[in-house]
């Protein structure tokens, strides 16, 4: 990586550090985001373990010091700052999304659980058992509560209860269980979101009552991360010499790649499932490339499903990939978000899938194109799949992935 490119990491990651009652934490985008983010803790301890490692551990201590207590992590701590009256600018009405979301100090949603495989990363990075034997319970509490709570059938797919948990707030895969158009307005997105917290306060959060009646995806992502972070806990247990938990977390990474195979594939792709008949969403998103990440898929398969979509210039190799949604879907926007625009984290998940499977070649072009992105456009939130060009909020974090993309 060239070395201004590196030094520009570290300058935007200090310049979004923050401190509150002596932890330490990164805000995504001071501008539009100034609080912490669970999955994009996570994204910050990689790019801070190649910066300064104390550090990581340290953003991982704070995403994990706010736990709901059922044990779930929550999506957002608001530290310091008066959520409720922050203007999030954009389309967010901060008043009424974050009061909802908001219980003493957090959000009682959650988000995409990478924290278990980034904790088992900082240790394969630099040794540290101490800090394995500190996080542990936190991170056994929080997957147990995915599992008894997210996955109401016990059938191994967890569960989310709201768009905004898959971290992909309005990616068309949640459209159909919203109950709108994929040509919506963004006012109209952001008022069924309202609207589904609202029902979920009413039921409480009790989630088997609320998935079974509001809202209840079984996501592609969402589950290829908690495989992820099963393994990571096998891992974590067995280093800790605790074998029945190893036992344990290995059997729930069976179950869940089991589920995801039986269930969500068709094929070389595998669909996220809406409500309890597991109706595949069949909308092509770049989410048809995280089974890799998961391992979840034949040498055979892999190669399929990068000739055919991966690599296919007029489905997801546009100009600068890869687009969150396919250039050939319908709804496609090359601006709105999660409906096509391309994110660095998204790249970063299917770099790293690429090569678990040996696909060098691509991983190194897609890190190419992402470097790209970050030099030509800045450290935007996303960017354009067809002219690169920069949207959403300005320094924000994620294009620091870059530096773990080489
Ligand atoms: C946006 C993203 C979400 C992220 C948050 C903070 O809402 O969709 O994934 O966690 O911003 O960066």
């Amino acid at each position: 990586m060239h070395a201004s490119l590196r030094s520009h990491i570290e300058k935007l990651m200090s310049q979004n550090r923050r401190e509150t009652n002596g932890s330490t934490y990164t805000v995504p985008s001071p501008h539009l985001y100034p609080f912490e983010w669970l999955w994009d803790s996570c994204f910050h301890a990689v790019i801070l373990s190649h910066v300064d490692i104390t550090r990581a551990r340290e953003e991982i201590r704070s995403a994990t010091s706010h736990p709901l207590t059922n044990g779930l992590l929550p999506h957002i701590i608001y530290w310091e700052e008066d959520y409720r009256t922050h203007n999030w600018g954009r389309e967010m009405r901060g008043d009424i999304l974050t009061a909802a979301w908001q219980k003493d100090g957090t959000s009682v949603i959650t988000q995409p659980p990478l924290i278990a495989s980034t904790v088992w990363e900082l240790h394969q990075k630099a040794e540290d058992r101490a800090f394995l034997e500190e996080m542990y319970p936190i991170l056994k509490a929080h997957y147990l509560a995915l599992v008894t709570r997210r996955d109401p059938t016990d059938e191994g797919l967890i569960g989310i209860i709201n768009p905004d948990e898959s971290g992909e707030d309005n990616s068309p895969r949640f459209d159909h269980a919203l109950g709108i158009s994929p040509f919506h307005k963004p006012e109209e997105h952001l008022e069924k979101r309202i609207a589904l917290v609202e029902k979920l306060t009413e039921c409480k959060f009790e989630t088997r009552i609320c998935m079974q009646q509001y809202f209840w995806i079984k996501d592609v992502s969402f589950n290829a991360i908690v495989l992820r972070g099963f393994e990571a806990l096998a891992l974590i247990a067995e280093t800790l010499g605790d074998y029945g938990d190893r036992n344990l977390f290995d059997g729930y990474r069976r179950r869940t790649g089991e589920a995801m195979r039986a269930r969500m594939r068709e094929d070389e792709r595998f669909y996220s499932l809406e409500g309890s008949g597991d109706e595949k969403i069949r909308i092509n998103t770049w989410n048809l490339f995280m089974p890799l990440y998961a391992g979840l898929l034949t040498k055979k398969e892999v190669d399929t499903l990068v000739e055919r979509y991966l690599m296919d210039e007029k489905q997801f190799w546009t100009p600068y990939p890869i687009p969150s949604v396919s250039y050939q879907e319908s709804m496609f926007s090359e601006d709105d978000m999660w409906r096509g625009p391309t994110w660095i984290a998204s790249n970063w998940f299917v770099y790293h899938g690429l090569r678990r499977y040996g696909f060098m070649k691509e991983a190194s072009l897609l890190a190419q194109k992402s470097v790209a992105l970050v030099s030509e456009s800045g450290f935007r939130e996303y960017y354009s799949p067809l002219s690169g060009v920069g949207y959403g909020t300005e320094d924000f974090t994620w294009g620091g992935l870059v530096i773990d993309m080489e």
